[in-house]
């Protein structure tokens, strides 16, 4: 049998600072995730300097950690992987620094991994026996893609949002329903009191063969009821709001994730990405799925929010196919799915 190939992968574009240790991209040794949402709680929303500047106090403790848990230490590991991009600048040279100081004192490989290719990845932890090809529904608080995976590390982007992301979505709305950061899980918990029914609002429409999302003008017309209840001095239900606004996000995402698997006749769909948690998306999809043949796949909530398991995993299927990186990698805040 080959030798097992354990990468010990760091996690920093956001806020949340995380060292893990994967074995042949599947098993997970170890995930150690310090989230700095308490102290971005107070501001509202992740602010990034205060961002980089919590990665750095804490980054040396986490993966000391991580190898720890592993039971492990820097010299058993075969690679060093980091998140290069995208995200926060700041946040992200916190831990391509970190992972390239390592990789150059072990003179062990450095791999450089896309944080979307990661949340896609998440789903081979969670599946053993998952293989491409399939359609993944990445939906996190930067990010809304429909992705085609034909190979690994080989991704068709077949639809996107054209602006804000799904995730970002449920966090204005929370936070216009005094609801706090971050909006998702609350709104998740809220809606279940609501009516999904009690208020309709509209969905962006474009060309019938886009699979392109739009939440921007779902968000204005979310603001222009709260406005226009507030005016006429009448009563809100903010579950009801709650539920209504979720639909209208689930029903679109799930709509164009069916259309994507019936284009590339394929029989299953896997969801990525902090919103993947979300217990509605999560049941309307089975659901659609079920009426026909495609297996939804998800992962557990662990690997669906910001984790370094998912980055150690898609940095597997990297180094097996020779793609290292140099010493002179840099952080690429807008880097793009697939781009290398
Ligand atoms: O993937 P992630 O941890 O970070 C990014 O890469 O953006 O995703 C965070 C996003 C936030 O917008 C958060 O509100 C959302 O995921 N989220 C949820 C749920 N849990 C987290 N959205 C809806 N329902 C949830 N249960
Ligand atoms: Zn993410």
């Amino acid at each position: 049998m080959d030798k097992d190939i354990k990468i010990l992968s760091i996690e920093s574009s956001c806020d949340e600072t995380s060292a893990a240790v994967v074995v042949n991209g599947r098993e997970v040794l170890s995930n150690i995730i310090a989230s700095q949402i308490d102290t971005h709680t107070k501001f509202g929303g992740v602010v990034p300097e205060v961002a980089s500047r919590k990665h750095i106090e804490v980054i040396s403790a986490v993966v000391e950690e991580a190898l720890e848990k592993a039971n492990l230490t820097f010299s058993d590991m075969d690679g060093i992987a980091v998140t290069y991009g995208p995200g926060l600048v700041g946040a992200l040279l916190v831990g391509v620094q970190y992972a390239k100081s390592l990789a150059y004192a072990l003179g062990k490989p450095l791999i450089g991994v896309n944080h979307i290719e990661g949340h896609i990845s998440s789903n081979f932890i969670q599946y053993k026996d998952l293989e491409p090809p399939f359609v993944c529904l990445v939906v996190s608080g930067g990010h809304t893609f429909i992705v085609y995976m034909k190979d690994y590390g080989n991704f068709e982007v077949m639809g996107q949002t054209r602006d804000d992301a799904a995730g970002e979505a449920y966090d204005k709305i929370a936070r216009a329903i005094g609801l706090g950061y971050p909006g998702g899980p609350k709104i998740d918990k809220l809606s279940r009191e609501g009516n999904p029914d009690a208020i309709k609002f509209p969905r962006a429409k474009f060309h019938e063969e886009s699979l392109d999302f739009s939440f921007s003008g779902l968000k204005s017309a979310v603001l222009n009821y709260l406005n226009s209840m507030e005016m006429k001095n009448e009563p809100i239900n903010n579950a009801d709001v709650a539920a209504s606004f979720q639909k209208s996000v689930v029903d679109f995402l799930v709509d164009n994730a069916m259309k994507a698997c019936k284009i590339k006749a394929v029989d299953k769909i896997a969801i990525a990405g902090g919103v993947a948690s979300n217990t509605c998306l999560r049941d309307s999809m089975i659901k659609a799925g079920e009426k026909k043949g495609i297996k939804v796949l998800f992962p557990e909530p662990i690997l669906c929010t910001d984790n370094a398991a998912m980055i150690g995993s898609a940095a597997y299927f990297e180094y097996i196919n020779g793609r290292t990186a140099p010493l002179s990698l840099n952080a690429v805040p807008n880097l793009k799915l697939g781009e290398r």
